[in-house]
């Protein structure tokens, strides 16, 4: 299979248990690099509000990437601390969660959905963070020329704050 067979596009309901299932694989205590896990009401929610992009291919979810508007995921304790270390602007949106199957990696999918992100938001402010021991995530949001602006420490690990303008 190529890479070309890979579609980049806006998820809909019909993705969620694909991103749900990809989300479970990645999570920091299955030795991923996620660090928060959401429902799938959750996920629904911020989806009616903002772009949530996924990678398909032959109708599998290999990735995706979610966004929220602040004030929805500002319960969220990770979030709450990267908020408080670095809010943004007035209209700033979170950027994040964002994963791709182990096996499709390097192949330019988290920059594809970044890019497909940009379209459907110019101009806007993204925040996010990462883990500082995530050195596959910093290299792939450095190429993406997002800029570290604030750090935070959370439940003893080291946070960075990254901020972009779409
Ligand atoms: C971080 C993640 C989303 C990157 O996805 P990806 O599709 O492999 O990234 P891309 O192929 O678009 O990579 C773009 C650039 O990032 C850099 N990069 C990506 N993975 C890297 C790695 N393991 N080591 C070093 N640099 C890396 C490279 O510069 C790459 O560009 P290049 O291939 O032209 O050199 C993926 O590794 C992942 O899902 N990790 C587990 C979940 C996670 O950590 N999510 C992020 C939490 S903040």
């Amino acid at each position: 299979m190529t890479d070309r067979e890979a579609e980049v596009v806006r998820a809909t309901e019909a993705d969620i248990a694909g991103i749900l299932e990809l989300q479970a694989a990645n999570q920091a205590e299955n030795g991923g690099g996620l660090s928060a896990s959401l429902p799938g009401s959750r996920i629904v929610e911020m989806m009616s509000d903002m772009p949530l992009i996924v990678a398909r291919r032959n109708d599998r979810i290999i990735g995706f990437l979610m966004t929220s508007i602040r004030a929805m995921n500002a319960d969220v304790p990770i979030i709450r601390a990267m908020l408080d270390a670095y809010p943004g602007s007035d209209t700033a949106y979170l950027y994040g969660p964002t994963c791709v199957d182990i096996k499709e990696r390097g192949k330019g999918l988290a920059q594809a959905m970044f890019e497909e992100l940009r379209r459907l938001l110019p101009g806007r402010e993204g925040i996010l963070f990462i883990r500082r021991d995530n050195t596959a995530s910093f290299a792939a949001h450095d190429k993406m020329g997002m800029r570290e602006v604030a750090s935070f420490e959370f439940n003893g690990a080291d946070y960075a704050v990254f901020s972009y303008f779409g």
